[in-house]
């Protein structure tokens, strides 16, 4: 769907250089029986690798937005019938991921148009591109979000312009005319920076930035819209120079958002392999996107620039078929949302909720996907203040790139931890060797639950399915999602984790200042 290029010129890695032999991951060998069990000394097949991870309690690095983990939806959502919104099941996974920004946008947010009246055959039989949207598609999806605690960002269609090249709110204004939902966020347009491939349009930085002004003008013609919240301009990334450029022409003709929206992507989805999708130097492609993003709109937002990634993924052109949804696509997933909360991002919005080969939920059944359990365990585990955490005492700089640890103070609401805890993410990326962590300081020799998820069967890191401290994770059914339960490592036990796996730690003793109040 997303077609743009990365060609990031200020980040060119040299090829990944791992330090152990190459395996065949995707047979890799199933860890079998309770391996974890609070007195059991792992049985581990590979060699281990100690690593010790020092967390900073008392300075919080950043507080995100509670929704900061949130979802993507495609505007032509509307016209797919599996993707049911008054579904029980669909209600009941949505619930567990809230509090969350459900984003409707995306390449096809370009090409709908609102139509009242409307009839119901007329919204699926969609022509070319375009979308038809009808009175009772808006109502369904409001209620929808209503109902699950999602709060809708819906972007709104730009390429509908006037002859002399202007946006053309018309439409959006009929729109506004009926609607009568409180809206938490609205877009206009997406990717404008590349609507040359996606529409045959340039546009420049500057129009982008003047249609934001005049629909920051028709929200204010309106009582009910004078603090409404806008995102934009949802730019992604092709290159350091032209999208420094770009965006810095939008934020000096408009103040008219609320926050700043960019995409990224770490591949192209139809040449990405599975060593890509575990590959360090890949995943550190990420800070230097968010920081050209972050130094331009700092400049001149100041704190009210709020960055966010707006649409963001595995691999554009919708995903890499059978990785963006299988359980390696996890370590992509975890550490974005470490990585992004750790330097600054208020909102991490992921593609896709459903649809493409990013789905997190089966396109036909709506049954949940790895890594919709991993969004479901962050939600539970992970609340907004984040905590500086450093791999230390390596003998190699190389060790911190391939043990990824992150840390959050730890939701206390739905978790039943006190508030003081503290939540480690925790990610393995050798592929032969299991990583022994001990934990430094305040975190030394405390009792850490441990939520281990490894792939479930045979399939390895292509799994469909994943298990937490072994156990296979599963819908109770439709309308109840599982217990997610810990096993509990004693004081002083070190966090193992098997070779290619991710997990998350909590430290339910750690009275971290940072997390208290
Ligand atoms: C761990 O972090 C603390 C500050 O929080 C610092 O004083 C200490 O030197 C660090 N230890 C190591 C081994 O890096
Ligand atoms: C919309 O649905 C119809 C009927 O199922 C299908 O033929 C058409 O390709 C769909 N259009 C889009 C853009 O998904
Ligand atoms: C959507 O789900 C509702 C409730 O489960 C059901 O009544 C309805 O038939 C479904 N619609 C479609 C198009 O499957
Ligand atoms: C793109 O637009 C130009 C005119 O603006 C037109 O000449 C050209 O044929 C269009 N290309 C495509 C692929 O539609
Ligand atoms: C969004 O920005 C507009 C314009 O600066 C402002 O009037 C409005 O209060 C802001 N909304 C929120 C919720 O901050
Ligand atoms: C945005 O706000 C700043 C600071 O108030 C002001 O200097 C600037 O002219 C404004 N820009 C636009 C396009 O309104
Ligand atoms: C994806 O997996 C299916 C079987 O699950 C297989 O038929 C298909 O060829 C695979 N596609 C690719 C691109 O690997
Ligand atoms: C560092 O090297 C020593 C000696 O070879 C070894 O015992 C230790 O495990 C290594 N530490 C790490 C983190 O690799
Ligand atoms: C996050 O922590 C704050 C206190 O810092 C607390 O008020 C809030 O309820 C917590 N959120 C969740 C989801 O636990
Ligand atoms: C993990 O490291 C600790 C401390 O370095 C050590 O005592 C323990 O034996 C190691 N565990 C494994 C499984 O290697």
């Amino acid at each position: 769907m997303l077609r743009h290029v990365t060609t990031f010129l200020v980040l060119v890695f040299a090829q990944a250089v791992f330090l152990l032999p190459k395996v065949d991951v995707t047979g890799f060998r199933q860890h079998e029986g309770p391996m974890l069990g609070i007195n059991e000394i792992p049985d581990l097949s590979t060699r281990v690798l100690d690593y010790k991870v020092n967390v900073s309690l008392k300075l919080p690095i950043f507080k995100t937005d509670t929704r900061f983990l949130s979802h993507n939806v495609e505007s032509a959502i509307f016209n797919k019938t599996n993707f049911n919104f008054s579904s029980t099941k669909l209600q009941t996974l949505m619930r567990g991921l809230a509090p969350a920004y459900l984003r409707v946008g995306g390449t096809s947010s370009d090409f709908v148009t609102f139509q009242n009246p409307c009839k119901e055959e007329v919204a699926k039989r969609n022509h070319h591109k375009q979308t038809i949207l009808c009175p009772q598609d808006w109502i369904r999806l409001n209620d929808f979000c209503l109902a699950t605690g999602l709060h809708l960002v819906y972007a709104l269609n730009q390429l509908k312009r006037t002859e002399d090249g202007q946006w053309d709110p018309t439409n959006t204004e009929k729109l506004l005319d009926f609607n009568t939902y409180d809206v938490p966020a609205w877009e206009l347009g997406n990717e404008p920076n590349s609507y040359l491939s996606h529409a045959n349009i340039s546009l420049s930085g500057e129009q982008i930035g003047q249609d934001f002004n005049v629909l920051r003008t028709i929200f204010n013609k309106r009582s009910n819209y004078r603090n409404a919240v806008i995102f934009g301009p949802d730019i992604n990334i092709r290159g350091a120079i032209v999208t420094t450029i770009f965006l810095e022409r939008f934020v000096a003709a408009t103040n008219a958002t609320n926050g700043t929206t960019f995409h990224c992507y770490y591949l192209d989805g139809s040449t990405a392999t599975l060593d890509d999708f575990i590959d360090p130097e890949v995943l550190d492609v990420l800070p230097g996107e968010i920081n050209l993003i972050k130094s331009t709109v700092d400049k001149y937002y100041g704190k009210e620039a709020k960055p966010m990634l707006g649409e963001t993924g595995s691999a554009y052109n919708g995903g890499a078929k059978n990785l963006s949804d299988r359980y390696v696509a996890g370590f992509m997933l975890l550490d974005k949302l470490g990585m992004s909360a750790k330097m600054g991002l208020d909102v991490v919005m992921r593609a896709a909720l459903y649809g493409s080969d990013y789905t997190m939920l089966d396109l036909d059944n709506l049954d949940p996907k790895p890594t919709y359990w991993s969004a479901y365990i962050y939600k539970r585990l992970v609340n907004t203040t984040v905590l500086e955490a450093n791999v230390v005492n390596t003998n190699s700089s190389k060790d911190d790139r391939i043990v990824r640890v992150y840390a959050h103070c730890t939701s206390t609401e739905k978790s039943g931890y006190d508030a003081g805890a503290v939540t480690l993410i925790v990610m393995n990326l050798h592929k032969g060797h299991s990583a022994n962590i001990t934990l430094l300081q305040e975190l030394y020799g405390q009792d850490v639950d441990q939520y281990l998820l490894t792939p479930h069967g045979p399939l390895g890191m292509t799994s469909l399915q994943i298990e937490l401290n072994n156990n296979l994770l599963a819908m109770v059914d439709d309308r109840t999602l599982p217990e997610i339960k810990h096993v509990r490592l004693k004081g002083g036990r070190q966090l193992v984790l098997p070779p290619l796996s991710y997990g998350f730690y909590v430290v339910n003793n750690a009275k971290a200042e940072s997390c208290i109040g």
